[in-house]
């Protein structure tokens, strides 16, 4: 006998997208959708169960539930000095551009485990800025918030870190930023003092503050056309004029609502400046 099977799996995604967006606010509707099924595949997997809708109930009545959603559905992905020619690309080109304000504010957004704020921190020292700037890192996932205010970091980690930091046209030693305890790296107090990190989602909150540069690097690669639009006209309404932005490798601002309010600084390390 033949059954016809029907697969039901996309109606069950839209249900529990949109219930984890009623209940907790994080609307994944408009992220890649083939990516946050197969996340979310495999978290059914992963929790033993059989369908996507089995999910439901553990959203419904299981509060600390959406951390294991959160931590399923992010990619968190990060490591210190990542793309190094962009850091090396923004210390020659854009830091004497910052020199000129009397204050920085530099927002990370999407930071994930911290390793972009302290290298944006690292910089900034080094470049003798870091005494007036404050660095605002937020992302949506509190667990890696956790690990980024604790701001300690494998040696595995720490390893490549140097290596990228070197590759920089870092200035010192990467060891001289951090101290090793218990095979952990521990970055300096005086890197952490001058990074706020804040839980803040980009498709639900609003700007928070006035800022000279908004790294988002990798993040809007996994958000669909309008939302990748609404969250650039978002970090343009937070940017200063003759401000900054710097996004991701395989993020642009072309074809984008804001394209035409930015002139392109290096389309290769993705530095854009608001006009
Ligand atoms: C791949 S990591 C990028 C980390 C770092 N920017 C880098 O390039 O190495 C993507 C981060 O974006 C965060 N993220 C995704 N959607 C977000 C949202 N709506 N609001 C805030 N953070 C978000 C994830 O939690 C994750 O930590």
């Amino acid at each position: 006998m033949i059954t016809n099977k029907i697969d039901h799996s996309n109606t069950e995604l839209d249900l529990v997208l949109d219930l984890v967006h009623n209940v907790y606010g994080y609307n994944f509707k408009e992220y890649n959708r083939k990516s946050v099924k197969r996340r979310i595949e495999n978290l059914v997997i992963k929790k033993q169960l059989n369908h996507i809708s089995d999910l439901i109930p553990m959203i419904l009545y299981k509060d600390e539930f959406i951390n294991d959603f959160l931590e399923a559905i992010s990619v968190t992905v990060t490591e210190m000095f990542r793309d190094a020619f962009v850091f090396r690309y923004f210390r020659k080109e854009v830091i004497h551009k910052l020199k000129i304000f009397p204050q920085l504010n530099i927002w990370i957004a999407g930071c994930a485990t911290g390793e972009e704020a302290y290298t944006v921190a690292i910089l900034l020292k080094e470049e003798g800025l870091l005494h007036k700037s404050q660095i605002y890192a937020t992302d949506f996932n509190n667990n890696s918030l956790k690990i980024a205010k604790a701001g300690r970091y494998s040696i595995d980690n720490i390893k490549k870190a140097s290596k990228n930091y070197q590759n920089s046209g870092g200035k010192v030693s990467f060891m001289d930023y951090c101290k090793v305890e218990q095979n952990l790296a521990i970055m300096n107090n005086d890197l952490k003092d001058k990074i706020l990190f804040s839980n803040h989602n980009l498709t639900e909150d609003y700007i928070f503050a006035t800022m000279n540069v908004v790294l988002c690097r990798n993040v809007l690669i996994y958000f669909n056309k309008n939302l990748k639009n609404q969250v650039l006209e978002l970090f343009y309404k937070s940017l200063d004029s003759k401000c900054f932005l710097v996004l991701g490798d395989k993020e642009s601002i072309r074809f984008s609502g804001i394209e035409n309010k930015f002139s392109t600084i290096s389309e290769s390390a993705k530095i854009y400046q608001k006009e």
